[in-house]
């Protein structure tokens, strides 16, 4: 890891759709990790290119992308490698036609992977760096193993770093990823709430009044933003009144959907879709991603 992204610290900062941008990714990097720009369920080129601008110029950064969006918007991959990021990552597909582009870019790539079937068809298809995610993980993904297992399980499948992700919040879970020879940690959640974050004010609320035991594994969100994430990627996030009332109802995708965009413009923090990972109860404060990043670290 350090030979390939000569990192100082083995910290790579997920890219987070709506949370990640230009500024939380420069200030990872800047402080010793590796900051990623994530575009989402509603990345597009346009939106990539305003958060690529607030980089300074010289930082090295990494840009994550979603693949069923990406195939949606060409644009954004091409995009994405015009940036010359130091990392890409495509995620929660399985057709990886897109890392041949990279590699004739010259940027390295990064796949998150839940299992030793799905590392082995990462490690095939050229992946430099795997990401074993997993199922405690913020946001979405498959939720097939535990983090530890799913580590176990990819490190038998490749040679190559791997990265362990799925509720890394605290020095004692970097310590133990390392341990475990992964060759450094893919963090969301204990990102999410830094000073340079995207997340709005009410997003942060959710994340400082919850504890692992509030997240849930849902579609709902999805189902009523109209996004097409395939049925067996759930995401992971604080349940809430929203969740409550349209989890187990599924009849009226228009009213659902009205309820989201009202609850968003508004802010409101018991109905938005706040994703977090089960260590989102070591949140408790916004603080700046070079504090996290130290915590993480063990300083
Ligand atoms: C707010 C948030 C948004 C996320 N958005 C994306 C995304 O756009 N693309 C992606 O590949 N992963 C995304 N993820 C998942 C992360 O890549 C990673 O798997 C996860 O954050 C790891 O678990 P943790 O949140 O417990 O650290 C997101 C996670 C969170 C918390």
């Amino acid at each position: 890891m350090e030979s390939l992204l000569g990192l100082k610290y083995p910290v790579v900062c997920a890219p987070m759709g709506g949370v990640a941008g230009g500024r939380l990714a420069a200030a990872v990097t800047r402080a010793g990790g590796l900051g990623m720009i994530g575009m989402g369920s509603a990345g597009s080129s346009s939106a990539l290119r305003r958060e690529l601008e607030i980089v300074p110029a010289g930082t090295g950064i990494g840009i994550g992308l979603v693949d069923w969006v990406m195939r949606r918007s060409p644009d954004l991959l091409e995009t994405a490698l015009a940036a010359k990021p130091k990392l890409l990552a495509v995620s929660f597909g399985d057709n990886y036609d897109w890392i041949e582009q990279a590699h004739a870019a010259g940027i390295p790539v990064a796949v998150q992977v839940h299992d030793a079937g799905s590392a082995e068809q990462a490690h095939d298809a050229g992946a430099d760096i795997l990401v074993a995610r997993g199922l405690e993980g913020g946001g979405h993904g498959r939720p097939v193993h535990q983090r530890q297992e799913a580590l176990r399980q990819t490190l038998t499948a490749t040679d190559r770093p791997v990265l362990a992700a799925g509720a890394i919040a605290t020095a004692a879970d970097v310590t133990d990823a390392l341990e475990a020879d992964a060759a450094g940690v893919w963090v969301g959640t204990a990102f999410s709430a830094c000073l340079e974050a995207l997340s709005s004010a009410a997003h942060r609320r959710a994340l400082f009044a919850a504890t692992g035991a509030d997240t849930v594994l849902t579609s709902t969100f999805d189902w009523a933003g109209g996004f097409s994430w395939p049925s067996d990627i759930p995401e992971r996030v604080i349940s809430n009144d929203f969740v409550a009332q349209w989890n187990t109802d599924h009849d009226d995708r228009s009213a659902a959907a009205e309820d989201l965009r009202r609850a968003v413009a508004a802010d409101n923090e018991s109905r938005i879709c706040v994703n977090a990972g089960t260590g989102v109860g070591h949140l408790t404060e916004a603080t700046s991603a070079a504090q996290v990043l130290m915590t993480l670290c063990g300083f």
